[in-house]
């Protein structure tokens, strides 16, 4: 592999997240609505071997780590077909996988002998009750074993995301950080942001990333940070005493945009180059009529080109994208 996607800023990208589906099983008030979710069409979602098509072509542009994810990634039928099939693209190695995990018990195992390697399940609250209206299921036992089966099958910690939102589970912030010290799995509290689909999104609700640390601190050995904005967006640290890792997702607060090194491809095949992006790509038109390899891929470099520089959430002149997070792909 000599070729290397780079954007105009410089960043160069070897990370894409693909969408392998808009549906869920979960309504997480801060992503969807509690009803009226209209889905994509079947036949509008790249098919697997469309997928492999790009992740083939994408990895001859440098493009070494896929993360899947959805809507529920595992929403989609055999998911462990495509897996198998990305893992055999040379120079891609690392699959990993967002899932809200309550299909995992079930597939866990078969995933990770596709090829999976590393699994983020995203676990709002410790509390069964409280899970429930953060997720408008009442879930939370059946993700919770799956979480114990994972750290059997996969080599590396499982990550857990937690989106707070401030005045529904903001209070369990020490419980999480407990976990993290207590049991393999390292926590990431994400940011809200505002691209859920039920506009309830405020400022105010966001729990800045230093109000936790300040929480934290408070009650556990003081954490040293380990990795700043490394290759992740999540700022990585460990407790004094070394026992326990937390990372921190700051979209908001302090953006990561300038050492971002990702692009995503929705469920309908569109490639976006941010997360809040107004514009996007058509790869799946061009993957149905015909296009040739080389085409795709000056496509694609030519939409890296133009990734943005970063988003505007902080600025008057914020304009939210049409597409909600189920359907941009997290
Ligand atoms: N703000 C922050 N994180 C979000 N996620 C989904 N919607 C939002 C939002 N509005 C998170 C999910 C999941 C990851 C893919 O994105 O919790 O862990
Ligand atoms: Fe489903 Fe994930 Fe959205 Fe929750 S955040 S509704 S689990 S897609």
């Amino acid at each position: 592999m000599s070729f290397q996607l780079k954007d105009s800023f410089g960043r160069i990208i070897n990370n894409m997240r693909i969408s392998v589906t808009d549906r869920c099983n979960f309504r997480c008030r801060y992503c969807m609505p509690e009803e009226g979710m209209v889905w994509m069409n079947r036949n509008e979602l790249l098919t697997f071997e469309e997928i492999t098509r790009v992740v083939r072509i994408v990895s001859q542009l440098g493009i070494s780590k896929i993360r899947l994810t959805g809507g529920e990634p595992l929403m989609r039928k055999e998911l462990h077909r495509l897996v198998k099939q990305i893992a055999g693209v040379e120079d891609i190695h690392d699959i990993a996988m967002t899932t809200n995990g309550f299909f995992l018990k079930e597939q866990a195992r078969e995933l990770a002998e596709a090829g999976l390697r590393r699994i983020t399940v995203s676990l709002d609250s410790l509390d069964p009750i409280k899970f429930s209206e953060m997720t408008r299921r009442d879930y939370f036992h059946k993700v919770w074993e799956s979480l114990e089966l994972l750290t059997s099958l996969f080599p590396a910690p499982i990550k857990l995301n937690v989106v707070l939102i401030r005045g529904i589970n903001d209070d369990e912030i020490e419980k999480f950080a407990e976990l993290a010290r207590t049991k393999p799995f390292i926590v990431r509290f994400i940011e809200y942001m505002p691209i859920g689909a039920d506009d309830a999104w405020e400022n105010t609700k966001v729990v800045p990333t230093h109000e936790i640390i300040e929480r934290i601190n408070a009650k556990f050995p003081p954490l040293a940070q380990v990795e700043y904005h490394g290759h992740q967006p999540a700022d990585r640290f460990r407790f004094s005493d070394g026992i326990g890792e937390i990372g921190f997702i700051s979209s908001v607060s302090e953006p990561f945009c300038s050492s971002c090194n990702r692009i995503r491809i929705t469920s309908d095949g569109k490639l976006r180059t941010c997360l809040f992006s107004l514009h996007e790509t058509d790869l799946k038109t061009p993957l149905r009529t015909g296009a040739s390899d080389d085409i795709l891929s000056e496509m694609i470099i030519d939409a890296v080109r133009k990734k943005e520089e970063g988003h505007l959430i902080n600025r008057p002149g914020f304009v939210k994208p049409q597409r909600t997070m189920s359907q941009i792909g997290g």
